[in-house]
């Protein structure tokens, strides 16, 4: 099985600083060694960059606030777009891509570079959110909160150099949700969309919410997409991340998830975003990304 390993150093997304550290983090933690261990090879090794000459952070959150509520917007699609080559270049190259984030808004560029070559994507989104705002919804303006309604046609930007929607509402299964804004849970609601919430996780056990969701996902599909926000794991076990919420999906839990996926065989991409190393404790949260990879492609304890 070959991989392609696309770093997306980008944190604008997120309203604080540290997640553009992510990818770094993940793979000092020995992700390649693990994937080599596991007889994975890694074809190509890309990064998505902005282009130096794009002001610092610091600069940017200075500036003065644009009449939007979509901060650093310019960025983004700048990164999404530029992902979304390499992620379709991955593909033809006949590459499963593996993308390391960054925060959850480059979900766009990963998702836009796949319709290309995807006709249905179904896509599993393991958040302690689910990313449905739109400007007007927004309590925020980050941008990783309103990726996956632009995947879904929900909120749109006229500077998108894409055009949505590339995601169906009945092909997105969202896992480990317990702090929606109140128009995300009414879009939920009006368009069918399955959520399993952590209410569901303890009723069902992990192990059959995933059976449900590789069902949705997999029927009348040609691809599947893992995106995996590690704020959906708790924050005793993933603290380096910019917006943890309580409650949330166990280490165990996590890991059985990635085992079911990859028995099942019948993920074609994935991504994993939100790791911020600069609020981690002792690495924990790369390292966990990193293992919960492993288990994706393949680890077993024996
Ligand atoms: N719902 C909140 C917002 O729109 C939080 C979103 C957090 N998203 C994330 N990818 N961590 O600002
Ligand atoms: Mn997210
Ligand atoms: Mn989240
Ligand atoms: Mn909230």
């Amino acid at each position: 099985r070959k991989l392609s390993m696309i770093s997306v150093p980008f944190g604008l997304g997120a309203g604080r600083a540290g997640a553009e550290q992510g990818p770094e983090s993940i793979v000092r933690s020995g992700l390649l060694r693990q994937l080599k261990q596991l007889g994975i090879e890694v074809a190509a090794e890309r990064e998505v960059n902005l282009p130096s000459a794009a002001p610092a952070r610091e600069q940017l959150d200075e500036a003065p606030v644009p009449a939007r509520n979509a901060k650093h917007l310019a960025e983004v699609l700048y990164t999404c777009s530029a992902l979304a080559e390499q992620v379709s270049a991955a593909v033809t190259d006949g590459c499963f891509p593996l993308v390391l984030g960054g925060d959850h808004s480059i979900a766009m560029g990963t998702l836009a570079g796949l319709t290309r070559h995807y006709r249905n994507v179904g896509v599993i989104w393991f958040d302690a959110h689910s990313d449905l705002n739109t400007e007007e919804t927004s309590p925020s303006g980050n941008v990783h909160g309103m990726s996956l309604a632009v995947a879904l046609g929900r909120a749109e930007f006229a500077e998108m150099p894409w055009s949505g929607p590339y995601v169906r509402a009945d092909r997105v299964v969202l896992i480990g949700a317990r702090d929606l804004d109140p128009g995300e849970k009414e879009f939920i609601r009006q368009q069918g969309i399955t959520c399993f919430t952590m209410h569901e996780i303890d009723r069902m056990g992990m192990e059959r919410v995933v059976q449900e969701a590789l069902r949705i996902v997999g029927s009348d599909t040609d691809g599947v997409h893992l995106s995996f926000d590690v704020d959906s794991v708790d924050p005793y076990e993933a603290p380096g991340t910019g917006t943890p919420v309580q409650g949330g999906v166990s280490y165990r839990e996590a890991h059985l998830a990635m085992e079911l996926l990859h028995e099942s065989g019948l993920v074609t991409s994935a991504e994993f975003v939100e790791v911020n190393p600069t609020l981690d404790v002792n690495n924990k949260t790369a390292r966990l990304a990193k293992e919960l990879i492993g288990s994706l492609f393949g680890q077993r304890i024996l």
